[in-house]
């Protein structure tokens, strides 16, 4: 399995060189906008593995592409990949509606694997919320999360990705609020808010209110290994499947 990494000198696109290394996969070339030129494995702290930094991404030549960029790039990157064959592991987030769609139409040429969260725990905490949400129909329920300060999308994929699977658990039209301020009372709605700062790798909250009662689950990432292990564990399972289509890590881990 001949694998390209995007946005190879960032924090995630390091360690997935690394993981994707580890794990056999034979990582033969990476893309970034920065570090060009230098080799991607001492970028990621296991010494020369023969593969420098590029910066165009129209020499994409891999069986599978895994990208950890920015949404825009993000999305021609996936362009690119999608119009050469090359199946594609998206662990990027912060998409507009639109881009999404775009990116859905692109998984018509292409095995494609979109995920705001690639670590088993936040995937079985998925499944958690779904289950509870299922009981708890007439609760309210609000969505917290933090990460670190660099962080560009806010609420983060994965709080987005926790408020639809509420949404449709709870079997009745909530709208998503990302913001609370003024003299309103709470609505018919999900509260999804983004706490930021410092080093923060990863948390969520659902909380479910009732009356006299609240419950709370909550997923935190304590390092970013579990995310670069899922991305890998995903491209892997991407080895077996030929038909083009919108794959999920649910769909990876076999939930
Ligand atoms: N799905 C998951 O499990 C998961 C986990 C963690 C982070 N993320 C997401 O992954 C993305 C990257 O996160 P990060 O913390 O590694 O960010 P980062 O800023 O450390 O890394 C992003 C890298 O992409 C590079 N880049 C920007 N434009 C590019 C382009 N056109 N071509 C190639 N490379 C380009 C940047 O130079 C940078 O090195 C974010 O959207 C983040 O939310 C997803």
């Amino acid at each position: 399995m001949r694998v390209a990494v995007c946005g190879a000198a960032g924090r995630m696109g390091r360690l997935v060189v690394k993981k994707a290394v580890e794990s056999g996969l034979d990582v033969v070339q990476a893309f970034d906008v920065v570090e060009v030129g230098k080799d991607a494995g001492e970028l990621a702290g296991i010494g020369k593995i023969g593969v420098p930094i590029q910066g165009d991404i129209s020499k994409l030549d891999a069986d599978v592409m895994i990208d950890f960029t920015v949404a825009d790039a993000a999305v021609e990157n996936a362009r690119i990949a999608a119009e050469k064959g090359v199946k594609i592991v998206m662990g990027t987030t912060g998409f507009t509606e639109e881009e999404r769609k775009e990116l859905e139409e692109l998984s018509r040429k292409v095995p494609f694997i979109l995920s705001p969260n690639f670590s088993l725990g936040v995937n079985v905490f998925f499944k958690v919320v779904e289950y509870a949400a299922s009981f708890l129909s007439d609760f309210d329920v609000e969505i917290v999360e933090m990460h670190h300060k660099h962080k560009r999308d806010s609420p983060s994929g994965t709080a987005l990705r926790v408020a639809e699977i509420l949404r449709s658990a709870m079997g009745r039209s909530l709208d998503i609020k990302t913001c609370r301020e003024g003299l309103s009372p709470r609505g018919n709605e999900i509260g999804v808010f983004g706490v930021r700062g410092g080093d923060v790798v990863g948390e969520h909250t659902v909380f479910f209110f009732g009356n006299g009662e609240r419950i709370e689950i909550t997923h935190r990432a304590t390092n970013r290994e579990c995310f670069a292990s899922g991305a890998v564990k995903a491209a892997l399972w991407l080895a077996n499947v030929d038909k083009p289509g919108l794959y999920s890590m649910a769909d990876v881990l076999g939930f």
